[in-house]
């Protein structure tokens, strides 16, 4: 990967989640208008990334060209660059993307000199039919379907990165062939973990829940990338879309928003811009967490931060409210520890080593302990496994 790129774990908007097949041009811009105005930007979201549905054909030299949606992609990353924002576009390893619009099989050095040349700052390469080439010249031969997966990405790696241009490379292929034990070497910056997330509780949980065995391989450069951000498309409440924000950050995962922003509640800009909330995520020390303890629908999460300091995520995956008593020594805190709550920012008061709250239905209660004392097997690329039981 382009060395520097993607520190921490990126953050912007991506135009998929809420306007599917249908995003323009201006949809793009208004987007971009909304980052800044609403003061995401300044809370870190810089990433304006298109989605599928941008492409049009290619010419008899096979150079891409956008479709009517899109009249002017030159002049709408300058737009972009103007707003102190950055530009991302989507395209596919295979001859169709998911939609059915045009990959870049066969034509990647072409494609991203294309994409260098507009001023693309992000790709997200999505497997789509790539899938049906694998099979086709692979057939059962699975060593070489997973040499043809690694080489497809690999290839697009270097064709951006011989642009010299600067470009975060986002593997999507919905974590096939347990890509986090890969995808760093063909240079993903980041790398779909599940299939789609939908803007649906249940979702939403079975995905952010179920992300314990690739945690160890996230760090600085290289993510988990859990999918897009639901939160404002209206199918969760807002307990259910803190308990995703909640859940995101403590993955380190990409924060991309994936609602319509220039039509956002404030209490779903207040979900996505809150600057310590943002802070676990976006942390130095880029340690993935994990789950920490759990009984019955609680669950206690940790994430290890730089200086020495721990998040802490309670949850309550029952749609009732629930009591919790959260001993601290299952998060390498103990009864000298400060806690602060980070959604409300008030110091909470504790006896002893044990907080007892309520957390509402389906939501999280986010916490920062110091000084947490903690071990090398719970930061680093220990026995993970051992420590978490898992096989
Ligand atoms: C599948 C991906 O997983 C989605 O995030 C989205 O990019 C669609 N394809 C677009 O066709």
């Amino acid at each position: 990967a382009s060395t520097g790129l993607a520190a921490t774990p990126p953050m912007g908007w991506n135009s998929w989640n809420h306007f599917a097949g249908k995003v323009t041009d201006a949809d793009v811009r208004a987007a971009a208008d909304a980052l800044v105005a609403s003061g995401m930007r300044d809370a870190g979201y810089v990433y304006v990334n298109i989605d599928d549905t941008w492409e049009g054909e290619r010419d008899a030299q096979g150079v891409i060209h956008t479709n009517s949606k899109f009249p002017d992609m030159k002049a709408l990353a300058d737009y972009v660059h103007s707003k102190g924002l950055k530009l991302g576009i989507y395209s596919s390893p295979g001859p169709k993307t998911c939609a059915g619009y045009e990959g870049s099989y066969g034509h990647e050095a072409q494609d991203a000199k294309s994409y260098a040349d507009w001023g693309i700052d992000y790709l997200k390469y999505d497997k789509c039919s790539f899938g049906d080439v694998i099979r086709k010249e692979a057939g059962n031969d699975h060593a070489k379907a997973f040499a043809m997966e690694k080489a497809a990405y690999k290839k697009m790696h270097d064709a951006l990165a011989a642009t010299g241009r600067p470009i975060v490379f986002s593997l999507c292929q919905y974590g096939d062939n347990d890509v986090w034990e890969w995808g760093a070497s063909v240079g993903g910056n980041l790398w779909r973990t599940t299939g789609d997330i939908n803007d649906s509780y249940q979702r939403m949980a079975e995905i952010g829940f179920g992300q314990l065995v690739q945690a160890r391989y996230a760090g600085p450069g290289h993510w988990n990338d859990p999918d897009m951000l639901e939160i404002g498309n209206g199918g969760m409440t807002e307990e259910e879309y803190r308990q995703h924000m909640t859940l995101w950050v403590m993955l380190a995962a990409p924060l991309l928003a994936g609602n319509d922003l220039s039509k956002m509640s404030k209490e779903t800009l207040a979900l996505l811009t809150n600057k310590d909330v943002i802070a676990v995520d976006q942390d130095a020390a880029g340690i993935q967490g994990v789950r920490a303890w759990a009984q019955g629908p609680l669950e206690v999460w940790r994430k290890p931060l730089s200086g020495g300091a721990m998040a802490v995520a309670l949850f309550n995956r029952s749609a009732k409210p629930q009591s919790i008593t959260f001993d601290l020594k299952t998060v390498f805190l103990d009864e000298n520890a400060k806690l602060r709550n980070l959604w409300t920012g008030e110091n909470v008061v504790i006896s002893g080593d044990k907080y007892v709250t309520t957390i509402p239905g389906h939501g999280a209660v986010l916490l920062k302990g110091t000084p947490a004392k903690i071990p090398e097997v719970a930061c680093s690329s220990g026995p993970w496994n051992e420590h978490l039981g898992l096989p």
